[in-house]
């Protein structure tokens, strides 16, 4: 599902922020993207994504060359690909269900469609209570679970989690953790970078190790 060969990304420092790496993930499989901070970790997201360039190297998600995607195909490759950004990226216009729906009213869902869908992913993510609300009114937490619905509501082939509980506690870190299980067995690929080792206990998946650009099982 997602294949990395030689791959070398450098943003001009002294050394690339990845290096030389090479792995695969096939369908359905869970790894953990883990390794200090710096390592490189979000890089590789946004390689994935197509949000960054390799300098060298071929990056293969669903069968697409990633690097050879024109840029009218990006948007289609997203559409497989649920992200959840360290940083969020939630819009801050727009409240928390606008947030969550947008995925659905550009594919072109239904309206009634889009209120069962969002409503159901913002009640399993608790945080519904808060859809009308826009993004800087909500803490960190909430953040962070209403950029995880928006995640999850197009049902994803691929899921993309960096840092997903980040600010969470660890009772709410269970439940998200239970969720991304959850998806995990109805067969979504599933990339989750973190550096707390207390998620790989809670639940524990194949490890990739990044340091200082550098991947080791
Ligand atoms: N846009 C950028 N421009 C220049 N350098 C960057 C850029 N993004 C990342 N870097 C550098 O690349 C390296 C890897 O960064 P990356 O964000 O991938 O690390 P990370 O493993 O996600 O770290 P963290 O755990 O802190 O999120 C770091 O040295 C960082 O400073
Ligand atoms: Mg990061």
């Amino acid at each position: 599902m997602i294949q990395f060969y030689h791959v070398t990304k450098s943003y001009g420092g002294p050394r690339p922020a990845v290096s030389d790496v090479t792995f695969q993930l096939k369908k359905g499989e869970m790894v953990y993207l883990t390794g200090p901070s710096g390592a490189g970790k979000s890089t590789i997201i946004k390689l994935i994504l197509c949000a960054e360039e390799p300098n060298d190297g071929q990056i293969l998600v669903a069968g697409r060359n990633v690097a050879r995607l024109k840029q009218k195909d990006i948007p289609g490759l997203r559409r497989s690909i649920g992200v959840v950004f360290q940083d969020f990226k939630l819009i801050e216009r727009k409240s928390i269900f606008e947030n969550v729906a947008l995925s659905l009213r550009v594919a072109g869902a239904r309206e009634e469609k889009i209120r069962e869908k969002t409503d159901s992913v913002l009640k399993a993510l608790d945080i519904y209570k808060k859809k009308d609300s826009y993004p800087l009114e909500l803490s960190g937490g909430e953040q962070q679970r209403a950029a995880l619905a928006r995640a999850l509501v197009k049902e994803p082939v691929i899921l993309l989690a960096d840092e997903p509980t980040g600010n969470l506690d660890y009772d709410t870190t269970r439940i998200i953790m239970g969720i991304i299980k959850d998806i995990n067995a109805l067969g979504t690929t599933i990339i989750l970078a973190t550096h707390n080792r207390e998620l790989i206990e809670m639940m524990p998946r194949r490890l990739l190790h990044i340091d200082a650009g550098v991947v080791n099982e």
